[in-house]
């Protein structure tokens, strides 16, 4: 239908007691980002307006992952039909269709979300659409009742299920598009006569189909719909999400070497022919420019990389690191909040945290900036082309010149002119002769025992 408008509701107000966690069940993440915000970010492409989310009170922390979007309270949880109720006055009642989805169904494709609305929108017009799918084990999903002629006729739960209806193969998703005005009224008339004696959502259809109004399903497939209700269930969860990002890295350009050792975050971005080896993982907000190559076992986290830069193996990006084109960071090296300018090098042993290091400059082997006192954490600037030799210590704040030299071993507590050497060490002190001396000494020793 040209220009109807859609809203849309998610429920995530239950206590996901299964989960046995203090968080709440949507807050919990999956490739970085907690489920409600997979949920919304498969929405947002639709247009849906309004998006209210359903919560318990003090659930502030999911209000604050969904703002701007509006959330509802729903005081106390007595089903997902009260659930949905929750959310009228939030909802206003402009909406032509109305989407209702679970915050505990992170995997939904915004395309099966596109397909649900246009089938509310087909001829028939049916009242309730149902988002139906095929689990191998249908555990304990709804399981929806289909008439001789195709027709939706009801979702029975599973603990009011009979043995006959459990085999019945076809689940329910928990996501329906709904008719957005007559939706309240089916609402009203769901009853809690149940075993859990709360108010099911998905007694709608019998009821809708007991007024004479058309309902139908439609199928997806289940890895897209799988509920979370345990952390069983969110590992598949997670892993689910992990096969689609990799495939995606893949798809745009990137070459996994091992793909199913390679962890993304939601938001990872490479750019093409980026060769990553096995056992890497992404943290969130992670952008890598083309043709880099990240070795075996590194983790990145909230790093730019830039065209070109050789990262790993064993390196640890943290937050706030950028590295900059051709710039090379080996085994064992971990940043933080640092600037390595273009083609600089640490390949070895090294911390560099609140730090930045101009263009082509080379740290040595075990170099660390002391940037933390137990109270404050301050900078460290190394200039282009500054050598630092191995083992050093850069006690910041300090900065070392361009093109300067820093012995190894050095304690560096000022700043060193460009050009300059500093040797910040104990003089070497030489003794003739005095190794031989020693041994015969002990020699003689060792004889005298015997
Ligand atoms: C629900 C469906 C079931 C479906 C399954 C799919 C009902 C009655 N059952 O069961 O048919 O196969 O999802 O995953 O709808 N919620 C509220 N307020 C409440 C209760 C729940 O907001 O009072 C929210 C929860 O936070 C959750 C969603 O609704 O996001 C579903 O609730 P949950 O208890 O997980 O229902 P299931 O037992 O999984
Ligand atoms: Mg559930």
């Amino acid at each position: 239908m040209a220009g109807a408008k859609a809203a849309a509701v998610i429920l995530a107000a239950g206590k996901g007691t299964r989960m046995k966690s203090a968080l709440p069940k949507v807050m919990h993440a999956i490739a970085g980002q907690p489920m409600i915000g997979h949920v919304l970010a498969s929405l947002a492409p639709l247009g849906a307006s309004p998006i209210v989310v359903v919560v318990a009170p003090g659930m502030n922390d999911v209000a604050a992952a969904v703002a701007p979007h509006a959330t509802a309270v729903q005081e106390q949880q007595h089903g997902t039909a009260h659930a949905v109720m929750a959310a009228r006055e939030a909802l206003g009642n402009g909406a032509d269709d109305l989407l209702i989805l679970y915050g505990d169904t992170p995997l939904i494709a915004t395309a099966t979300l596109q397909r649900l609305l246009e089938r509310r929108r087909a001829a028939d017009k049916p009242a309730v659409v149902v988002l139906g799918m095929r689990p191998t084990d249908g555990a304990e999903y709804g399981r929806l009742v289909v008439d001789g002629g195709g027709r939706l006729e009801a979702i029975v739960e599973h603990r009011e299920a009979t043995a006959e209806q459990r085999a019945i193969g076809l689940c329910n998703s928990g996501v329906m598009a709904v008719d957005g005005r007559q939706i309240w009224e089916l609402l009203a008339a769901v009853s809690n006569k149940n075993t859990k004696g709360e108010y099911y959502l998905t007694d709608v259809v019998a009821l809708a189909r007991r007024q004479g109004l058309a309902c139908a399903a439609i199928e997806a497939p289940a890895e897209e719909l799988l509920g979370i209700n345990s952390r069983a269930e969110l590992a598949a969860a997670e892993a689910a999400m992990q096969v689609r990002l990799r495939a995606q890295a893949m798809a745009e350009g990137a070459t996994l070497i091992d793909p199913s050792t390679v962890w993304f975050s939601h938001d990872t971005r490479l750019g093409r022919d980026v060769v990553v080896g096995p056992n890497v993982v992404f943290g969130p907000g992670v952008n890598v420019a083309d043709d880099v190559e990240i070795r075996a076992f590194c983790h990145l986290d909230g790093a730019r990389v830039e065209k070109g830069a050789v990262i790993g193996p064993f390196a640890r990006l943290r937050p706030g690191s950028v590295i900059g084109a051709g710039a090379h960071i080996g085994n064992f090296v971990e940043t933080k909040n640092a600037r390595i300018a273009a083609g600089a090098k640490a390949n070895h042993l090294s911390y560099l945290g609140d730090a930045t290091v101009g263009e082509r400059a080379n740290i040595g082997a075990g170099t660390i900036t002391c940037n933390y006192d137990g109270f404050g954490k301050y900078e460290t600037v190394i200039g282009p082309g500054a050598f630092i030799g191995s083992n050093s210590a850069l006690c910041a704040p300090v900065t070392i010149g361009a093109g300067a030299f820093v012995a190894a071993g050095s304690v560096i507590t000022r700043n060193v002119a460009p050009d300059a050497l500093a040797i910040a060490r104990g003089e070497q002190v030489e003794k003739p002769g005095w190794a031989a001396i020693f041994r015969q000494l002990k020699e003689k020793m060792k004889k005298a025992r015997s």
